[in-house]
């Protein structure tokens, strides 16, 4: 008798928000390589590639173990010919020719640093690219006009690409509520993106505002910035008013992905604990001993998204600001091609009844959607 190894074979629903994904990985390897080929496709303007490769990837990271063998890949979905052939390279050599060529190509380096600006998207880089322009030494030689984001991003481009501790979000999160319940008692901040996945830390630190009796909301944003300003907490914002009532949107009008709540996207300047200790450490320390600016100072900038939703909307609100970026795309392709219904951070339009379905909750997005209702800790696709 003959004892077959075992080979697990894999089972996976293909919608990513049917399926559970922690922040558990038992694929790393993998899924750090389809990740990496879909940032770059995503930094080219290729969005249709860096799609393919987020679910190929988002399928492995909820594999219960480890990959062993091609042969137990069979049948999984989102797996396509290109996500299946980098993984066999990983299987068979240790690594993907392609992804470390990728990560050594002085494009996808010159993308890197450049969109690592704050204001500076995909396309930009690829302007500066085309003229030369690699790095930030030779964007500032090159006498380029910059808008007020992107001088900001210059500025503080160390400390943005700097990820966020929990901790700091945290010490942003009660300056937030400070703010906001100085402005308008009673109003309600709820943190959102990454962190309330339960990501120990992030690229930024989002929020979401609102208040429980529907208008109180209005012109929240102007204020709370003031305060935050007055206090000095603020090195940029940009508040974006919102523009769903005028646009053309409303009664009848399915929604847009695009969402037009009231928004400020901004650069907080943090002072920490940590930092105030280092800069105490530093004027202890001998004469002569060069520090930098950036060491010694005793904040550091951090990134930070404040949404306002009013409460009618806030479940829609609160669901598509957690995300992950992919779990939210295939809520809304999930909506669309398997319910006729149409997803968006402000309401959930059934084509069939043609009428919006209202929510008070995301439990009751997802019993619309006939959907299981999957936790913020487990949307990490
Ligand atoms: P890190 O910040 O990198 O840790 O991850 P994150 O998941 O928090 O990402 P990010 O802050 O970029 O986005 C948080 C959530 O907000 C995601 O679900 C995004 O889909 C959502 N989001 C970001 N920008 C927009 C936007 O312009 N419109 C809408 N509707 N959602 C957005
Ligand atoms: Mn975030
Ligand atoms: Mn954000």
């Amino acid at each position: 008798l003959v004892n077959k190894p075992e080979v697990v074979v894999f089972s996976v629903p293909s919608y990513a928000c049917q399926r559970r994904t922690t922040l558990e990985n038992q694929n790393t390897t993998l899924t750090d390589a389809l990740s990496l080929l879909a940032e770059n496709a995503e930094l080219s303007n290729e969005d249709g590639r860096g799609v393919a490769f987020r679910r190929a990837a988002a399928v492995l990271k909820v594999l219960p173990s480890a990959v062993q063998s091609m042969s137990q890949l069979t049948g999984l979905p989102c797996l396509g010919e290109h996500s299946l052939r980098v993984i066999k390279d990983i299987l068979e050599n240790g690594a993907s020719n392609e992804v470390e060529s990728t990560k050594k190509s002085e494009k996808y380096k010159a993308l890197k640093v450049l969109t690592g600006i704050f204001g500076v998207g995909a396309k930009t880089a690829a302007r500066w690219i085309r003229e030369g322009i690699h790095n930030l030494c030779q964007l500032r030689e090159s006498g380029h006009t910059l808008n007020r984001a992107q001088q900001a991003g210059l500025e503080h481009y160390d400390d943005i690409n700097q990820s966020v501790t929990k901790t700091e979000a945290e010490v942003i999160q009660e300056m937030v509520e400070k703010a906001v319940a100085s402005v308008l008692p009673g109003a309600q901040v709820v943190l959102t993106g990454g962190f309330r996945r339960g990501k120990m830390s992030g690229h930024d630190v989002d929020f979401l505002i609102t208040h429980p009796e529907e208008g109180r909301e209005v012109g929240l944003m102007p204020k709370v910035v003031s305060w935050l300003e007055a206090q000095d907490f603020l090195l940029y914002q940009k508040t974006t008013r919102n523009s769903y009532l005028e646009s053309k949107e409303g009664p009848g009008r399915p929604p847009s992905n695009m969402d037009r709540f009231e928004r400020c996207l901004s650069i907080f300047k943090l002072h920490s604990v940590e930092n105030q200790a280092a800069v105490q450490d530093v004027t202890k320390r001998v004469e002569g001993e060069q520090r930098s600016d950036e060491q010694t100072r005793p904040w550091r900038a951090v990134r930070v998204d404040l949404v306002v939703s009013p409460f009618s909307q806030f479940a829609f609100a609160l669901l598509g600001w957690t995300g992950s970026k992919l779990f939210e795309r295939e809520l809304r392709r999930w909506a669309g091609y398997e319910k006729a219904m149409c997803l968006s951070s402000h309401a959930l339009y059934d084509n069939k009844q043609r009428k919006y379905l209202r929510a008070s909750s995301e439990e009751d997005i997802f019993a619309h959607l006939g959907l299981e209702y999957i936790p913020p800790s487990e949307r990490n696709a």
